[in-house]
């Protein structure tokens, strides 16, 4: 069973080393940021899925009325769920470690017209005073983290009491796959072999291949998820279900990428709620 405890000591780890990790982690986004933001544009291609997002996200906020929130994207990237969030109206602050990431971030805010700022930080060390956000959101980060705990803490301390923290996520590196998933991954990746001349996985995670084991969370698990954030002080932790997005999504991907990605991998948000006054 997962020990958030134990993951805890764990993280306490030698600073030195994940100083080092972080310049690589950097280096990392900084050189596939680009290419990384090809594949997130192929999300949120028509209104119906644009629609149903912006449905899913507002369930999953603080009830405040129809009050303008502050929310955080952690690990932004470009963008995807600030914009997101900056497009329903919400004051909204997205951070990342990779300045490549955060241009092309910017880029996209100034086309969409979106008031939005960007900022260059640690998803594991805020430069946020506690009680800064109302909501503190992330999507496809904690795998990359060294110290996921130590991370889900700050998240918590920058939010006020009454906030929520969401993590979406999904299970990576799922081992147990069926049978139809092996075969239209397999479809999937000779797909692209074929039409493309090029081996799917090649070059892709270029640093994560070699720090990959030196991260907690290589694949996420929603129950690890859970146990951490309720180990950092977070009520009513649970695991929403969000499959209809990605399938509304995979309607417009390329054969190969659905094929190879998107079926073979369950996402999810996690929530929970910070209680108490300041
Ligand atoms: C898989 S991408 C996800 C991007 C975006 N959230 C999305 O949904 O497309 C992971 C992002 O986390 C950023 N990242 C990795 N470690 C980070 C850290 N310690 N603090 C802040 N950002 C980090 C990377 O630079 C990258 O932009």
């Amino acid at each position: 069973m997962f020990d958030a405890e134990q993951q805890e000591e764990a993280e306490g780890a030698d600073a030195m080393s994940t100083k080092s990790m972080k310049e690589r982690i950097i280096e990392d986004w900084n050189w596939r940021s680009r290419e990384y933001t090809g594949r997130s544009d192929m999300y949120l291609q028509t209104e119906r899925q644009q629609r149903l997002w912006k449905e899913t996200l507002t369930g999953l906020l603080p009830a405040r009325g129809e009050e303008r929130l502050d929310v955080l994207d952690v690990g932004t990237g470009p963008g995807f769920l600030a914009l997101q969030f900056a497009s329903m109206g919400h004051t909204v602050t997205g951070l990342d470690l990779s300045p490549s990431m955060l241009e092309i971030a910017a880029e996209k805010a100034a086309v969409l017209e979106l008031p939005c700022s960007f900022i260059e930080g640690d998803a594991e060390s805020l430069p946020f005073p506690d009680h800064s956000f109302d909501v503190v959101a992330n999507r496809h980060l904690l795998w990359t983290l060294p110290n996921p705990g130590r991370a889900i803490r700050e998240w918590v301390r920058v939010l006020k009491p009454g906030g929520r923290v969401l993590v979406m996520d999904g299970d990576w590196t799922n081992k147990q796959l069926t049978y139809k998933q092996k075969m239209r991954i397999f479809m999937g990746h000779s797909l692209t072999f074929f039409t493309k001349g090029k081996i799917p996985w090649k070059g892709k995670g270029r640093g994560y291949d070699d720090l990959a084991h030196m991260l907690p969370f290589s694949g996420v698990d929603p129950g690890k998820v859970i146990a951490l954030m309720e180990a950092a002080g977070l009520n009513g932790v649970r695991e929403h279900d969000v499959q209809h997005l990605l399938d509304a999504d995979a309607e417009s991907f390329p054969l190969a990428y659905r094929w190879s990605f998107i079926d073979s991998h369950r996402r999810f948000i996690v929530a929970g709620n910070k209680t108490g006054s300041i």
